[in-house]
């Protein structure tokens, strides 16, 4: 078996300790400041000749100055003799905008996929990328690339607080079609996938429910950001009669007091992962990455 060291950006460092405790792999430290005029400096120590090493980054918050952070470990290890750099992204960023949606518009989608791949990175890990117009990341990244999914374990962490019977499962727009499946596969439900027309940065509108109701529901999406979606979803809930609505969502951004919106608007819970680093995970994707990866770093592919 090859071996397999785990370094990390600032984006996913407790997830990457995470993952070295369940896969007994090595974690090689990344020293990481600013310059006082805000350039990056980065210093990664550690055994890596000749081993694969593995770089976490989640790109949320600050998706840019992740990405220089990325690219200056990758160097770094490629320096010090590393066999291959995997690029483990919990959450990529830039994924929404995969298409020109006006003349002179950028394909942000595949530049930062681009950008990722001109590090020097020669294969790609992430969960749960929002796949709207690119059906599978094979589009996305030329590199080797993985999408793993978190919805098993986000439905599997319900199932275990749920109240019992047969539970709506609401998609709020037809992407999230692919998560409700997943998530459908594990809960005894019923699924709804709504409309959904986004008005402005802030501002959607979804589709009005139809059919019958179920006293449970969990709305299911690939993350949350201002939280608009989910709380149009779940004010739609709520005037249906339903008594509990619960959110199973992969990348929890929760911007500008999402969270406290989505209680105040009755949400029970939000079940979320660690992708991105929250107090509201309850979910760690840790063992779908260690398990990946140690498979990946196996194979020597
Ligand atoms: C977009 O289609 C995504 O799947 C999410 O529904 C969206 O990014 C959520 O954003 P917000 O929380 O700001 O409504």
């Amino acid at each position: 078996m090859r071996s397999l060291v785990l370094t990390y950006g600032s984006g996913a460092e407790a997830l990457a300790r995470r993952v070295s405790q369940i896969s007994g792999s090595p974690i090689a430290e990344a020293t990481r400041r600013q310059f006082p005029d805000g350039e990056q400096y980065v210093r990664v120590s550690g055994e890596v000749r000749d081993k694969d090493v593995a770089i976490f980054q989640s790109f949320a918050f600050s998706p840019d100055r992740l990405l220089v952070e990325y690219s200056l470990i990758a160097d770094a290890v490629r320096g010090m003799g590393c066999r291959r750099v995997i690029g483990v992204f919990p959450y990529l960023a830039y994924a929404r905008q995969d298409e020109r949606f006006s003349e002179g518009e950028a394909l942000s989608a595949k530049v930062f996929a681009r950008l990722i791949e001109a590090s020097g990175t020669d294969a790609a890990y992430t969960v749960d990328l929002h796949l709207h117009r690119f059906q599978t990341i094979k589009e996305v990244f030329e590199i080797p690339a993985t999408n793993l999914s978190a919805m098993p374990l986000l439905a599997e962490n319900y199932l275990k607080r749920a109240p019992g019977g047969r539970v709506l499962v609401v998609g709020p727009d037809s992407e999230s079609s692919q998560w409700v499946k997943a998530v459908a596969e594990v809960i005894p439900s019923v699924c709804t996938i709504l409309e959904k027309e986004r008005l402005g940065d802030r501002e959607v509108r979804v589709s009005d429910l139809s059919g019958s109701m179920c006293a449970a529901a969990v709305i299911v999406d690939d993350m949350i950001s201002t939280g608009k979606t989910i709380l149009e979803v779940l004010g739609k809930l709520k005037e249906s009669g339903v008594k509990r609505v619960d959110a199973l969502v992969t990348h929890s951004l929760l911007v500008e007091g999402a969270y406290s919106k989505l209680k105040e608007g009755g949400l029970n819970s939000l079940i979320t992962t660690d992708t991105i680093a929250t107090e509201h995970a309850s979910v760690s994707v840790a063992p779908l990455l260690a398990d990946a990866l140690v498979r990946y770093s196996a194979s020597g592919r």
